[in-house]
């Protein structure tokens, strides 16, 4: 399974980079109003710094607007994908630009059925939203667990994102479920890099190398 990261914000995109975990980036349009920058300015520093596919989302309800849209985002970088929520006419966005060979991320996802829409329409990802799921209560991670099911069945080559992560067992449970990939905040990245244990043992280690004559 990769690790995207789910944020707009460059320091933490240089932070998580940097660690060598990385391989994508997701944005939203909330992620995007948090950094109070221009969109297609954070978008272009954020494709300087990953190397892989970057989902920029658009914004029009219209499928014809939608396609515009996408092929500036597109034209921006040959690693943007572009984010369009599951509507009707987010699907026929999305099958016009699979045919122009623009790369689609379907995103708002929350049932298996959407997911099976996506990648009949040709999205080359599709972002169930896991968290958002579990707040409304529902069990977010079965959601992915069946699409995986569908998809393997019928070889759609379409990528599964678990999104909507807001903790790390988020994201065991999305390897697990077998998602090609899970997209993270920042901060459930650090979460998973640190155990208390591993700060225990290091201390323990040092304090015992401190006693090892040197010379
Ligand atoms: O980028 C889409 C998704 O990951 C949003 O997550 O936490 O706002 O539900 P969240």
């Amino acid at each position: 399974m990769k690790l995207f990261l789910d944020t707009a914000n460059i320091e933490e995109i240089k932070a998580a980079n940097a660690l060598g975990v990385i391989s994508g980036v997701t944005t939203n349009p909330s992620l995007i109003a948090k950094e109070g920058r221009v969109f297609e300015q954070v978008v272009r520093e954020i494709t300087s710094i990953v190397d892989g596919p970057i989902s920029a989302e658009a914004t029009s309800s219209e499928a014809s607007s939608i396609v515009v849209e996408a092929k500036e985002l597109a034209g921006i970088h040959p690693n943007i994908v572009v984010k369009i929520p599951l509507t009707a006419e987010g699907l026929k966005a999305i099958a016009e630009l699979a045919k122009k060979g623009i790369k689609t991320n379907a995103t708002l996802v929350f049932s298996a059925n959407q997911a099976l829409l996506a990648a009949l329409a040709g999205a080359s990802f599709v972002s169930p939203f896991v968290g958002r799921l579990d707040d409304a209560g529902h069990d977010g991670m079965e959601i992915v667990s069946d699409i995986m099911d569908i998809y393997g069945t019928y070889d759609f080559p379409t990528q599964v994102i678990a999104a909507s992560i807001r903790h790390p067992m988020h994201v065991v449970m999305a390897a697990k479920a077998g998602a090609d990939i899970a997209t993270i905040p920042y901060q459930v990245l650090k979460q998973m890099i640190a155990h208390p244990l591993t700060d225990v043992g290091i201390k323990k280690f040092m304090d015992d190398w401190a006693k090892v004559p040197k010379k």
